[in-house]
C-alpha cells in the first residue's frame, strides 16, 4: 500500500493550496469519477507508477518459454481506489494484452507507451477494492536508464532473469511500478520439466502441470515495492540452511557462477545475516538467501538486492558474489526493502546505508577502518559530482550517492556519538518497517537522537555540491 504520495518538494501550505483549487476545478477527488493519473510525481522519473489507487496484492500466474522467451499468463492486481475513478493506468511495456477485467467484468483498455489504461464496465468509488486481471503474453525486454544501464528481463542461455530496479518491474508485469506502492505477492511461474523458478518470499508449492511442466510458487507475505520483484529461470543447485536465529536461507546459484570466492562467500550468508541482524535489528523478512545466476555479458554487471534473496549477476572472468557485496546487498534488506525511499530521489538513503554497511564490515573484519574508509571516499574525485540529496535520473547509482551518501552517515557518528549513532541504525528501519521514508523524514528522525544541530551537517554533506575542507 501507499503510505503517502511523493511530493516532498512542495511546502505543506502550498501543497493544501493546490489541492484546494484541484478539488474545485478538476472535482477529481468529491464528486465525479475522473481518470487516475499515468505517474505518482516521481521527480525523476514522471510516469513510474499511477495515481488514484493503491495496489494491495499481486497474482502473478505465468508460463515461460526459454525457446522462444515467450512469457504468458495473468496478472491479477488487488487494489484500493483513492479517488472516483472512470479509468485508470497500470505501467507496462512491450507485451501484447489479450484482455482485462475489473471486478469480473470485462473492460476496455488501450496502450499509450509505458501505460495500460483501463477503463472498466462501472467506474469506481473512493475506496472501493478492486481486482483488475490482466491476460497477456509477449517476449519481455529490457529496458534502457538514462544512466545507460539496464533492468527487465534478460534472456540467459537456458531461462530469464527479471531486475527491477528502477522502473524493470514493467518489463514483466502490469503494475504500480514505483517504490511507493508496495504489496504482498503470489508469484508462480511454469516452465518445462527440469528448470528451477526462484523468486522473492518463501516457495510455496512445485507442482507438475501438463504438458511436462513444473509450476513453482512463491508467496511474498511481507510488504515488497514492485523494483524488488525477481524471477530466475534456469539450472540453478538450491541450498538450504537456516541462520543461527532460525531464519530459513534460501540459495540458488547457477552451477557456472561457482566459483571458489562465490562458493565460499555463499556459505558465509547466515554469519552476514546474524552480524548485521546484530547491528540493524531483527531481520524484516521470513526467509533470506541470494541467487547467483550465469548472464555472460547480457547484464550490466550489477548485483540487486531483490528481497529476500538478492541477485548477483555471474559475469564471464569475475567472482560472482565478492563478499563485500554480498554483505551491502544483504544490508539492503533493512535499507531500501523494509524501510524503501519514497521516491526515487532518495536512493542515497539505500546506497548510502548500504556503503555504510560495507565500511562496517571491513573494520570487522580487520580490514580499514571506518575511519580510513570515510577518508578515502572524501579524497575520491568522483564522489565530490554532484550532492547526494539531489541525483539526476542519470545519476541515481553514481558514486556520490554511494559513497558521500556514506560519509553523510559517518559525519553523523562522529557528531552524535557511537551509542547514539547505532541506535538510530536500528531506530531507523524499525520506525519505517515494512513502509517508505524521504530524505526529510530522515533528516528530522535524527534530531531525535543528539541534542546538537544538525542542520549545518546536513547543509554541507547532504545537499551542499561543493566538498569541504576536510572531513
Ligand atoms: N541497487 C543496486 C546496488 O545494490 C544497483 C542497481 C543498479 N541498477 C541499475 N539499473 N543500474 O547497488
Ligand atoms: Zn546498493
Amino acid at each position: 500500500p501507499r503510505v503517502r504520495p511523493p511530493q516532498r518538494a512542495l511546502p505543506r501550505a502550498l501543497a493544501s493550496l493546490f489541492l484546494a483549487c484541484c478539488l474545485t476545478a478538476c472535482a477529481g477527488d468529491g464528486g465525479s469519477p475522473g481518470a487516475g493519473a499515468p505517474g505518482v510525481g516521481d521527480p525523476l522519473f514522471p510516469n513510474a507508477g499511477n495515481g488514484g489507487y493503491d495496489v494491495g496484492h499481486y497474482g502473478l500466474d505465468l508460463a515461460y518459454d526459454p525457446a522462444s522467451g515467450r512469457l504468458s499468463g495473468t496478472a491479477a492486481v488487488t487494489a484500493t481506489a483513492t479517488r472516483p475513478l472512470r479509468s485508470f493506468d497500470l505501467d507496462l511495456s512491450g507485451m501484447r494484452v489479450d484482455a482485462v477485467t475489473v471486478a469480473g467484468q470485462g473492460a476496455q483498455f488501450s496502450r499509450a507507451g509505458t501505460e495500460l489504461v483501463v477503463r472498466p464496465a462501472e467506474p469506481l468509488e473512493r475506496g472501493e477494492r478492486f481486482d483488475t486481471v490482466i491476460t497477456y503474453q509477449g517476449v519481455p525486454g529490457v529496458i534502457t536508464d538514462p544512466d545507460g544501464s539496464q533492468e527487465g528481463w534478460f534472456r540467459t542461455d537456458d531461462g530469464a532473469l527479471a531486475l527491477g530496479e528502477p522502473v524493470g518491474s514493467m518489463a514483466w508485469f502490469p503494475g504500480d511500478d514505483h517504490p511507493s506502492d508496495k504489496a504482498s505477492y503470489d508469484i508462480t511461474v511454469s516452465v518445462p520439466h527440469g528448470l528451477t523458478v526462484v523468486s522473492n518470499g518463501e516457495l510455496a508449492a512445485a507442482a507438475a502441470r501438463a504438458g511436462g511442466r513444473t509450476a513453482f510458487h512463491w508467496h511474498v507475505a511481507q510488504p515488497m515495492a514492485t523494483y524488488l520483484a525477481t524471477v530466475a529461470i534456469g539450472h540453478y543447485t538450491v541450498t538450504k540452511a537456516t541462520t543461527g536465529g532460525g531464519l530459513p536461507v534460501y540459495t540458488a546459484v547457477d552451477p557456472r557462477s561457482n566459483d571458489p570466492q562465490t562458493a565460499a562467500a555463499v556459505s558465509r550468508i547466515p554469519e552476514i545475516v546474524t552480524w548485521e541482524s546484530g547491528i540493524f535489528g531483527p531481520f524484516p523478512f521470513s526467509s533470506t538467501g541470494a541467487i547467483v545466476a550465469h548472464l555472460g555479458d547480457r547484464q550490466g554487471g550489477y548485483a540487486l538486492e531483490t528481497q529476500n534473496r538478492p541477485v548477483f549477476p555471474g559475469n564471464e572472468g569475475t567472482p560472482a558474489m565478492p563478499v563485500t557485496t554480498l554483505v551491502h546487498e544483504l544490508s539492503h534488506e533493512w535499507y531500501g526493502d523494509s524501510v524503501t525511499p519514497h521516491s526515487w530521489q532518495d536512493i542515497w538513503l539505500n546506497e548510502g546505508f548500504a556503503t555504510y554497511a560495507e565500511w562496517l564490515w571491513k573494520a570487522h573484519e580487520g580490514g580499514p577502518t571506518e575511519q580510513q574508509s570515510a577518508a578515502a571516499a572524501f579524497a575520491a574525485t568522483a564522489n565530490w559530482a554532484f550532492a547526494p540529496a539531489s541525483p539526476t535520473a542519470a545519476q541515481l547509482f553514481a558514486p556520490p550517492v554511494y559513497n558521500r551518501g556514506a560519509l553523510v552517515l559517518h559525519e553523523l557518528r562522529r557528531t552524535m556519538g557511537d551509542a547514539a549513532f547505532f541506535r538510530l541504525l536500528r531506530a531507523w528501519p524499525a520506525a519505517h518497517r515494512h513502509g517508505n521514508a524521504s530524505t526529510e523524514d530522515f533528516t528530522a528522525f535524527c534530531a531525535h537522537f543528539t541534542a546538537k544541530d544538525l542542520n549545518p551537517l546536513f547543509t554541507t554533506w547532504l545537499y551542499g555540491r561543493a566538498k569541504p575542507a576536510h572531513i
